[in-house]
């Protein structure tokens, strides 16, 4: 049965890669409320079914900071995607480049910016999350200055982490980890013998490269544990906005009063994102949290969404929400760790699809078109 482009692709996923490697993406935090929420809410937005307004024409392109985008969307950052296919961002970035979306690269990613950035034919955006260690910050956003990178995604919702009780459970984490993650990895032949177990495939390649040693999942998992920063406020961010001459967007922002200070702060843009569900449990979804922070700040700044995305309505509802330009999370990670480049090529064709047969029954011939005229009145209000 097809239920959609991510669903299947997540059941692909189950079953191709380790299941710690599985839990990992698919889990959030605590009971994973707000994970099941940001999905529902999502879906439960309903569009306003329009006919008869002659649709042949349609476009889907739009651009963010000058940079041209051949449809809203871009790809999430995602930490340790590179263990989900061989060298997994540089088959993720080309899958975008290939589509004309932007990748997003992870502070914590197997690749290293040089690699994944000479890879693509169009700027890289590279995630920094907020960390102690403000000599690794500088490194690696000197390192995306010289690879070219132009947008960054400065990630605020972790000042520490959100408890994820089935990394704990599945092996990625706790007790004898290594040992449970090395006897899933025999018993998926075709993922260890294509990631898992060649090279230095736990490499995280930005941290390695501070350290001057490879960094494996062990080494990682305490450099970020200790690396969290609870001290955290907006002035901290004022020497990253002084150091950093291009766009600068604000991930994590779940309130309108947040919203305000990122505008007064001067940040080029949002995320209004609850971090897929990972973060803190019972927040609201970013469905419910968004048409709020659009009031807001529309205008003032550019507004991203992410977190519960699936398909390509999805997105169709986030920008008639308010959202720029929406962010996919799981989604590719899924169609990544079943078939590499090709598979998030494939996922990005059908949300293009779906995105035009929501346009056309909407009657949205732009992006610009979409909005609150696109739902049912009330749609939003959760
Ligand atoms: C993430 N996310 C994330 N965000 C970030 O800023 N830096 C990171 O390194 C990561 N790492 C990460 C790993 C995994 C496995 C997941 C699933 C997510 C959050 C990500 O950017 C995005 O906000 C969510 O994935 C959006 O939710 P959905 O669409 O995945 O439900």
């Amino acid at each position: 049965m097809i239920i959609s482009a991510s669903t299947d692709y997540r059941q692909a996923a189950k079953r191709h890669i380790p299941p710690f490697l599985f839990h990992y993406a698919d889990g959030g935090a605590y009971a994973e409320h707000t994970l099941r929420r940001n999905v529902e809410d999502l879906a439960g937005i309903a569009l306003r079914q329009r006919v008869l307004k002659d649709m042949s024409s349609l476009s889907l392109e739009t651009e963010l900071f000058g940079e041209p985008m051949a449809m809203p969307v871009a790809l999430a950052p995602v930490g340790l995607a590179g263990m989900y296919a061989r060298r997994g961002e540089v088959q993720a970035a080309r899958a975008a480049a290939g589509k004309g979306i932007p990748f997003t690269l992870s502070t914590v990613s197997v690749c290293p910016i040089d690699e994944v950035a000479s890879a693509i034919d169009r700027p890289l955006w590279f995630q920094l999350y907020v960390l102690k260690d403000r000599g690794f910050m500088k490194h690696v956003l000197e390192r995306a200055k010289a690879a070219g990178v132009k947008t960054l995604v400065f990630t605020v919702d972790m000042p520490v982490p959100g408890a994820r009780y089935r990394d704990a459970h599945s092996g990625m984490s706790g007790k004898r980890a290594g040992l449970r993650r090395m006897l899933q990895a025999v018993t998926h032949p075709s993922w260890a013998w294509d990631v898992g177990l060649h090279g230095r495939p736990h490499d995280l390649g930005n941290v390695s490269d501070y350290r001057g040693q490879p960094t494996g999942l062990e080494d990682y998992i305490a450099w970020l544990g200790n690396n969290f920063d609870p001290a955290i406020s907006w002035k901290d961010l004022e020497w990253i906005r002084e150091f950093w001459d291009g766009p600068m967007i604000i991930k994590g922002i779940l309130d309108p009063e947040d919203a305000r200070d990122a505008v007064r702060f001067g940040a080029d843009g949002i995320v209004v994102s609850n971090h897929g569900g990972r973060q803190l449990d019972g927040v609201p979804s970013t469905a419910r949290a968004l048409p709020a922070i659009a009031d807001a700040v529309k205008g003032d700044l550019a507004i991203l969404a992410d977190s519960g995305v699936r398909n390509g309505l999805d997105v169709v509802r986030m920008i008639a929400m308010g959202a720029d330009t929406v962010l996919l999370g799981r989604a590719y990670i899924y169609a990544l760790a079943t078939a590499g480049e090709a598979g998030v090529t494939h996922l990005l064709e059908l949300f293009e699809k779906e995105m035009r047969v929501a346009m056309t029954l909407t009657g949205a011939r732009s992006i610009a078109e979409l909005g609150a005229d696109s739902l049912v009145s009330g749609a939003c209000s959760g």
